[in-house]
C-alpha cells in the first residue's frame, strides 16, 4: 500500500488511527491490578480470596484480577444497602435530583476513560463506546435526576421497593450500568449490583466515579463474581427486588426462585428481532440500517435485527447491496477509530457462534463470508449473511448473539407479520417502507416492545424499553421503567420523607456568607438582551431601595426602544425550541449549579432587598434551585399523548413551544417568583423577554452572571428593568410576543389582557399573590401547560 497523499487517494485505504489506551491501563496499575468487593463506600477483599482475570478480547491479554463474591460477600453487600436505606430514602426527591446529576457530571468528565476501559475489557469499538454507550449512560443519569426531582408529584402514594439486587450482562458493561442504577436510585432504593464476568471493569470504575461524587456509603455496592455470586445474590432472602438482563435461561432459573418470594422481579431477556423490507423501502438506507441492527456491536445485542424478511420481490437486489457493503466492513482491533467491527467478548461466545453457524450449514441453508481475513491474535468473528433458511431451522429460531443475520423473505404484508412473530422472543422489530400506512399497520401488529420504522436499535432515557413474551418482562427507561423500582404504599412501599437533608451539588463550591453582605453601590448592572449587558435606550437609570429606605443600587431604566430589542433577540434565538429537551434540561441544571456556587451571595442579596429575615432569604435561594432542577426535570419528559379518536389510525398530541413569552414577575418573591415563571417557559422551549419586580429588581440582575457561565443561548433569555406597567403594556402589544404572563395589580392585569387582542396572544395575568414556595402553587403542570401548544396530527393507516 502507497503512503504518498496521491497513492492514499488512489486506494481509498483506512490508516490506522488509534485510540491510547494509556490513561485506562494507568488506572488498572493505580488498583495494583487487582480489585475487591466495593461495598459499604470502601474496597473490601472477598472472604474467601479467590479472584480470577479479567481479559482483552482482541488482545487475549489479561487486564485485572478482580474479585469472586461468595454468598457471605453477598450478604455483607446486601446489609450494607440495607443500612443505607433509610436515610437514602428519607432523602427529598430534589436531594437525590442532585446526586443524580452529579453522578452524570462524573460520567461527563470521565467520558473518553469509560470509554476506553469499556473497549479494552468487552472488546466493542471505541467508536461505540465513545459516541454512543458513554454518552447514553449519561443521559440515563440526567433523566433520571428528573424523575428523583418529580417523584413526590408524579408518582404520588408511591415509594422506593428497598434493596434492590441487580444482575447484568456482558454485551453493553456500563450502559447496562446505567439503565439499572439510574431508575432504582432516582426512586429511592439502594443496590447491589453485580456485573458481568467478562466485563467487570467499568462497573467498578464507576463505582469509584460514584463515590468520588458523594454519593453516600452503602447506596451503591459493586460485587464481582459468575453466576454463582448471580444465584447468591437472587436467593438471599433480605433483597426486595430483582433487575436482570440476560439469557433466557438463566432468567428462567431465576423466575422460578424468586416464584412466591414476595420479591419484585424485572427481567430484560434475549431475542431474535425482525427487520422487515417491503418492496418500496429504500434499499440503500435500508442496508445502512442492517448494517446497524447486526453488526453493531458485533451483534451481541438482544434487540439486535438478527432476522432479515425481506419482500421476494426486492430480495436479489437487497442481498447483492448487502453482500457488497459486507465486503466492505472493517474488523480490527476496537481502540482503532476507523473499525467497524471489534472483537467478540470471550473465547466460548466464540464457540456458540461457530457452532450455531455450523449448524446453520449443516441444516442446509447457504452460508456468506466477505473475502477477507479476520485478525487472528484476538476472538474476531466476521459478519455472516445466511440464506435460503427455512423458518422452523435452528438459526432462525435461536440467539445466536454474533454477527450472523439470517434471511427469509415473505410475499405479502400479512406473510411478513406471520413470520416476525414466529419466535417465542418479542423484545424488538424493525419495519423499512416508505409507506406510512403500511408502517403503521404492520407495527401494531409485531410482538414486540419495541418497534423501529425505517430505523434500528435506537435508544433513550426518556423511552421505555422491554419486551414481550419470552424476552422477558418490566421496562426500562421513562416513567414506565420508573414503576419497577416503586411501590404502593398501602403494599409496603416505604417512600415516605422522613426529614431532609439536602447536599451541595459539588462539595467544597459553595463559599461561605460573605462577611460583607452588600456588593459596592457602583455596580450599577444594565439591561441584559441578546446575551449581552446593555445600556439602557434612554440612558436613565432607577434608584433601588431596601423597604427601610437604604439605597442598595441602581438599575437601568428600560423603554419601548429595549422591549423591542429584547424581542428581536428572543425571537432570533429560537433553535432553543427546536433542539432536544435534554439539552434544554442539561442547561438548566448548569444554571441551577452556577446558582448553587453563588448561593450565599443571592441570599444576601434578598435579605437586603425585603428586609426580611437571613433564614427565609436562603430558602428562597435553595427553592429557586430546587425549582430549577423541577422544569430540568420536565424538559424532555412532558409528553404528547396518542388521542383515542374513531378512526383506524392513531393521533398523536404533540406539545410545542408557544414561541417568545413576555414574563412580567411578581413583586414578592424576587428570585424564586422570576424564576418560576422563566424555568417553565425555558424547559418547553421558549425564550422570554423578562421584566423582573420592579421593586426588588437586584437578584435578576445579579443573574445575569449565572446566565452567562452556564451555556444559555444568547437571546434566549432576555431581562429588561424598570416600570413594570408601562414595559408590560408594550410587551402586550407587541406583535411577535406570542405569550404573556403577567404578576402585577388589577390594573395591570385588565391592561395587559386589552392590549394583547392585536395578535390574540395568550396572556396569562393574574393580581392574586401566589406562595412561590408552595409547590402546589408555584410549580408543575399548570405551568406547563401554559408554556405549551398542542398540536394534534391525524395519521389514519391501514392498506
Ligand atoms: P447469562 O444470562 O448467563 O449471564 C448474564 C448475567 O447473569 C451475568 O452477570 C451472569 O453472571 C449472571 N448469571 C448467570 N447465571 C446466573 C444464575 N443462575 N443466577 C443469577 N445470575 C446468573 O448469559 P451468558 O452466559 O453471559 O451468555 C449466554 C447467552 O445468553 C448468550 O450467548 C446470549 O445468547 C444470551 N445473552 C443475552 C443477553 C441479552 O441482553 N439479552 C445478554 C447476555 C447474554
Amino acid at each position: 500500500m502507497s503512503s504518498t497523499v496521491a497513492g492514499i487517494f488512489e486506494t481509498m485505504a483506512y490508516g490506522p488511527a488509534p485510540e491510547s489506551k494509556a490513561p485506562a491501563l494507568e488506572w488498572l496499575k493505580a488498583h495494583g491490578g487487582e480489585f475487591g468487593l466495593f461495598i459499604g463506600g470502601q474496597w473490601v477483599a472477598p472472604q474467601t480470596g479467590e479472584r480470577f482475570d479479567t481479559i482483552n478480547p482482541a488482545t487475549r491479554e489479561v487486564l485485572a484480577r478482580v474479585a469472586q463474591a461468595d454468598a457471605a460477600d453477598v450478604d455483607r453487600a446486601v446489609r450494607a444497602a440495607r443500612a443505607a436505606w433509610p436515610a437514602w430514602r428519607g432523602l427529598s426527591g430534589h436531594a437525590r435530583a442532585r446526586h443524580l446529576y452529579a453522578l452524570a457530571r462524573e460520567v461527563q468528565k470521565n467520558a473518553r476513560l469509560l470509554a476506553v476501559l469499556e473497549s479494552l475489557d468487552n472488546g466493542k469499538s471505541i467508536r461505540e463506546t465513545r459516541d454512543i454507550d458513554v454518552p447514553l449512560v449519561a443521559r440515563h443519569f440526567y433523566h433520571h435526576a428528573g424523575w428523583a426531582q418529580l417523584l413526590e408529584t408524579e408518582f404520588p402514594g408511591y415509594g422506593p421497593v428497598g434493596v434492590v439486587g441487580q444482575i447484568i450482562p456482558w454485551n453493553f458493561p456500563l450502559l447496562m450500568v446505567a439503565w439499572k442504577v439510574a431508575p432504582a436510585l432516582a426512586a429511592g432504593n439502594t443496590i447491589v449490583l453485580k456485573p458481568a464476568e467478562f466485563t467487570p471493569l467499568t462497573a467498578l470504575y464507576f463505582a469509584e466515579i460514584a463515590e468520588r461524587a458523594g454519593l453516600p456509603a452503602g447506596v451503591l455496592n459493586v460485587i464481582t463474581g459468575d453466576g454463582r455470586t448471580g444465584a447468591a445474590l437472587v436467593q438471599h432472602a433480605d433483597v426486595d427486588k430483582i433487575a436482570f438482563t440476560g439469557s433466557t435461561e438463566v432468567g428462567r432459573i431465576i423466575r422460578k426462585q424468586t416464584a412466591g418470594s414476595g420479591k419484585s422481579l424485572t427481567l430484560e431477556l434475549g431475542g431474535k428481532s425482525p427487520f422487515i423490507v417491503f418492496e418500496d423501502a429504500d434499499l440503500d438506507s435500508v442496508v445502512e440500517g442492517v448494517v446497524d441492527a447486526i453488526w453493531f456491536n458485533q451483534g451481541q445485542v438482544c434487540c439486535a435485527g438478527s432476522r432479515l424478511l425481506v419482500q421476494e420481490s426486492s430480495a436479489e437486489r437487497l442481498l447483492a447491496k448487502l453482500r457488497a457493503r459486507m465486503e466492505k466492513l472493517r474488523v480490527g482491533s476496537p481502540l482503532d477509530k476507523a473499525v467497524d467491527m471489534g472483537a467478540i467478548v470471550a473465547p466460548v461466545q466464540l464457540e456458540r457462534i461457530r457452532t450455531l453457524v455450523h449448524q446453520g450449514v449443516e441444516e442446509g441453508a447457504k452460508m456468506w463470508q466477505p473475502s477477507w481475513a479476520c485478525p487472528t491474535e484476538g476472538y474476531f468473528y466476521p459478519p455472516t449473511l445466511f440464506t435460503d433458511v427455512s423458518p422452523a431451522a435452528t438459526i432462525a429460531q435461536v440467539e445466536i448473539f454474533g454477527p450472523v443475520l439470517v434471511s427469509m423473505t415473505f410475499r405479502t404484508p400479512r406473510e411478513a407479520v406471520e413470520l416476525a412473530n414466529n419466535t417465542p422472543y418479542g423484545l424488538a422489530a424493525s419495519v423499512w417502507t416508505e409507506n406510512i400506512n403500511l408502517a403503521l399497520d404492520v407495527a401494531p401488529k409485531l410482538k414486540a416492545g419495541v418497534v423501529w420504522v425505517n430505523c434500528t436499535n435506537q435508544f433513550d432515557a426518556a423511552s421505555g424499553f422491554g419486551g414481550y413474551r419470552e424476552s422477558g418482562f418490566g421496562r426500562e427507561g421513562g416513567r414506565e421503567g420508573m414503576w419497577a423500582y416503586l411501590k404502593a404504599d398501602w403494599e409496603g412501599g416505604t417512600g415516605k420523607r422522613e426529614g431532609e437533608v439536602v447536599p451541595t451539588v459539588e462539595q467544597g463550591t459553595t463559599r461561605p456568607p460573605s462577611p460583607v453582605p452588600l456588593p459596592p453601590i457602583d455596580r450599577t448592572p444594565k439591561l441584559f438582551i441578546g446575551g449581552k449587558q446593555v445600556r439602557p435606550d434612554q440612558g436613565y437609570s432607577r434608584q433601588i431601595r431596601s423597604p427601610a429606605g437604604t439605597l442598595l443600587g441602581e438599575v437601568g431604566d428600560g423603554n419601548r426602544k429595549d422591549i423591542r430589542n429584547a424581542v428581536e433577540a428572543a425571537q432570533a434565538a429560537a433553535e432553543w425550541g427546536r433542539g432536544a429537551g435534554h439539552t434544554r434540561a442539561q442547561i438548566l441544571y448548569y444554571v441551577a449549579e452556577n446558582l448553587s456556587a453563588r448561593a450565599p451571595e443571592f441570599a444576601a442579596r434578598i435579605q437586603a432587598m425585603t428586609e426580611g429575615s437571613a433564614d427565609r432569604a436562603k430558602q428562597e435561594v435553595e427553592a429557586t434551585i430546587a425549582r430549577l432542577f423541577t422544569y430540568a426535570a420536565w424538559a424532555d419528559k412532558y409528553d404528547g399523548a396518542v388521542h383515542h379518536v374513531p378512526i383506524r389510525g392513531v393521533t398523536l398530541a404533540m406539545n410545542e413551544p408557544v414561541g417568545v413569552i413576555g414574563v412580567v414577575a411578581p413583586e414578592e418573591s424576587p428570585l424564586l417568583g422570576f424564576i418560576s415563571l422563566v424555568a417553565p417557559a425555558l424547559a418547553m422551549g421558549n425564550t422570554v423577554v423578562v421584566v423582573p419586580s420592579e421593586a426588588h429588581p437586584l437578584s435578576a440582575t445579579d443573574f445575569y452572571g449565572v446566565l452567562e457561565t452556564s451555556d444559555v443561548p444568547d437571546g434566549v433569555v432576555n431581562i429588561v428593568t424598570g416600570g413594570k406597567d408601562a414595559l408590560a403594556r408594550v410587551l402586550a402589544e407587541h406583535l411577535d410576543v406570542e405569550g404573556l404572563w403577567y404578576c402585577g395589580s388589577a390594573a395591570g392585569v385588565r391592561a395587559v389582557e386589552e392590549a394583547s387582542a392585536g395578535n390574540m396572544k395568550r396572556t396569562w395575568a393574574t393580581h392574586r399573590p401566589r406562595d412561590w414556595f408552595d409547590a402546589r402553587q408555584g410549580e408543575g403542570r399548570a405551568f406547563l401547560r401554559r408554556a405549551t401548544e398542542v398540536k394534534n396530527i391525524w395519521i389514519p393507516y391501514g392498506e
